[in-house]
């Protein structure tokens, strides 16, 4: 049995065949370490016409998802299995996609996840079928089939043996809070920018110093506010106030007028 089985619930299949069928997550698959099933939802469509969507009552623009297709559907999946498994709406209103959210699905060995689509979903669907809702960030995509990719593709690469090495998901950017460090291969000189001598030096303790310090200077630069909640050493912290008040010293002597501006100064 695959470490995770993922049920996708989809009124478009056919856009599901691109992303799984290459690469890690196709490897993953093929070595049965995660399965996933695509399930089209107009198999469960209502009447003989299979109808799985309709007008929204008290009008506007846009057809609304149906809930028995979903409901069914969702039904159907846990009559084969004892599915204690989070079933997740992907929409643009749920909680919002991160690596966190990444690594707390990772630790089930099922999940089902339903696409939205057209102008939403019947609200039963929230209230009485999805056990959490998912956004992968503030814009609104055609449905949740991107989404769901996202989301599969994230989780996949934390299953454990999916990748290489466990090291590499443990290095990752956002692994530890913090944004992953340079890397550089062959050439060692390329159009006169050089590769740091410290990463040649075979000198493995001050190649983890160099990434160490790296990350957390990538993430003061770029993602600041990731060092709020990142796993940082003393010295560390020390090293973050200290380029911090460097920058603001930077900011102060720069002041448009040439005159220090004191505001600017970190106190003492
Ligand atoms: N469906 C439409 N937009 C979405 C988003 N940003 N995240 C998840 N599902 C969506």
């Amino acid at each position: 049995m695959a470490e995770l089985r993922v049920d996708i619930l989809t009124l478009f299949p056919g856009m599901f065949s691109g992303p799984f069928a290459e690469s890690i997550v196709r490897r993953a698959i093929d070595r049965d370490l995660i399965a996933i099933h695509i399930h089209n939802l107009r198999e469960w469509g209502v009447g003989k016409h299979k109808v799985v969507d309709d007008c929204p009552f008290g009008g506007g623009a846009g057809m609304v998802m149906k809930p028995e297709p979903l409901f069914e559907a969702v039904e159907a999946l846990r009559a084969q299995s004892s599915l204690a498994a989070p079933v997740i709406l992907l929409t643009p209103q749920g909680r919002t996609f991160d690596q966190r959210v990444a690594a707390e699905l990772a630790t089930f060995d099922q999940m089902v996840l339903i696409c939205g689509h057209y102008e939403g979903i019947d609200e039963r669907v929230r209230e009485g079928l999805a056990t959490d809702e998912i956004s992968i960030g503030d814009y609104v995509l055609t449905g949740g089939e991107l989404a769901a990719m996202v989301v599969v593709d994230a989780v996949s690469r934390l299953v454990p043996g999916v990748l290489g090495s466990d090291e590499s998901a443990a290095n990752d950017s956002h692994a530890g809070g913090l944004l992953e460090y340079p890397q550089y291969t062959r050439p060692q000189t390329y159009r006169s920018r050089r590769t740091p001598d410290v990463l040649l030096s075979g000198n493995h303790a001050q190649i983890a110093k160099w990434r160490r310090e790296r990350s957390v200077l990538r993430t003061l630069d770029r993602r600041p506010e990731l060092l709020k909640e990142a796993d940082l050493s003393r010295d560390e912290r020390a090293m973050v106030s200290r380029k911090l008040m460097e920058k603001d010293q930077e900011a102060a002597l720069s002041s448009d007028d040439g005159v220090l501006d004191a505001e600017a100064l970190p106190r003492r």
